[in-house]
């Protein structure tokens, strides 16, 4: 890594889920993007319009990236290097407004990444009218650049894209994500986009049909073990946003183990109003409401930023 320009993140894995994408919706026609010699696959059409994009065929990815902020539809997307001489020559990838950062997940094959001091001034924008990123002019001799590091991008990595950086394949095919966070709504150094990253990106979209926008994470069972005397099943955050009403429902046991399981709600933010047949329950911050989430049928109420550890024992 390079402290403060490229480094790695601890994030959930996703290959599974960006393998899947790619298998259903890529390679059927090989697009190249600008003067890239690399297969891409953007979220948004293609600089020649020929292509409309993959907005909708990868939202179930942007639904998890897109809590650090939307993906630019311009250049995130699948990037696929086939050719072990074809990586991408030295650029600055140039924010809209605001410093942008790069996201990239690795799904297989390999890259290294290198970063360089030279002359900016002699950087120009190239080819199909762009304004995302500037390359070298062509009077520009390479020669006079100092290399300052080197990654292998074999996991996740983060990006100070402003810094002048080239791609050279390692192990091809190469299949990585690519992100880029160039909507922020302020300007953040490396530091803490990095732990905005890493936050945001351990919750995982809620799948029930109920829970729309909701987020969730695995809570450590062993952190609550002296709280319950029953066997804990499973423990997990919930991040409900701005949902307001969770309409009526009966959870449905995820296997014959949860069958008589009963859940527990423990706010740490916010609060919630539970409804079960005609009576309402008020759960704040502090308190533990149990509900027989299997056998009863139950709505919400949920006031806007709540969080909610819920606990399953048996
Ligand atoms: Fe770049
Ligand atoms: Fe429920």
């Amino acid at each position: 890594m390079i402290k403060d320009i490229i480094e790695y993140v601890d994030i959930p894995d996703m290959k599974p889920l960006l393998k899947s994408l790619f298998d259903e919706h890529c390679g059927v026609d090989g697009r190249t993007f600008g003067n890239c010699p690399i297969e891409a696959y953007q979220l948004g059409p293609s600089p020649s319009k020929a292509h409309a994009g993959f907005i909708k065929e990868f939202k179930p990815i942007t639904d998890i990236l897109d809590r650090v902020s939307v993906s630019d539809p311009l250049v995130s997307g699948f990037d696929y290097f086939t050719n072990p001489k074809h990586g991408l020559p030295h650029h600055i990838d140039c924010p809209n407004n605001l410093k942008a950062y790069n996201l990239i997940i690795p799904v297989f094959g390999t890259v290294t990444c290198d970063f360089w001091e030279g002359d900016y001034n002699e950087l120009e924008y190239k080819g199909h009218g762009s304004t995302h990123y500037k390359m070298f002019k062509d009077t520009y001799d390479t020669k006079n650049l100092v290399k300052m590091g080197s990654i292998l991008i074999d996991k996740p990595v983060l990006i100070d894209t402003d810094y002048i950086h080239n791609v050279i394949p390692v192990d091809v095919p190469r299949l990585a994500w690519l992100t880029r966070f160039s909507d922020l709504d302020k300007e953040y150094t490396f530091k803490e986009i990095k732990e905005i990253v890493e936050e945001k990106l351990s919750w995982l979209p809620c799948s029930s049909d109920h829970l729309p926008g909701c987020y969730y994470k695995e809570y450590p069972k062993e952190l609550l073990q002296d709280k319950f005397s029953s066997e804990i099943l499973y423990a997990v955050t919930i991040d409900y946003g701005n949902i307001g009403n969770i309409p009526e429902h009966t959870d449905i046991p995820p296997n014959s183990d949860f069958a008589n399981a009963v859940s527990h709600v423990i706010p740490l933010e916010g609060g919630m109003t539970i409804h079960t047949g005609g009576k309402s329950t008020k759960v704040e911050v502090g308190s533990t409401h149990m509900l027989d989430i299997y056998k009863i049928s139950h709505s919400a109420t949920v006031l806007n930023g709540t969080k909610c550890i819920h606990v399953i024992t048996k």
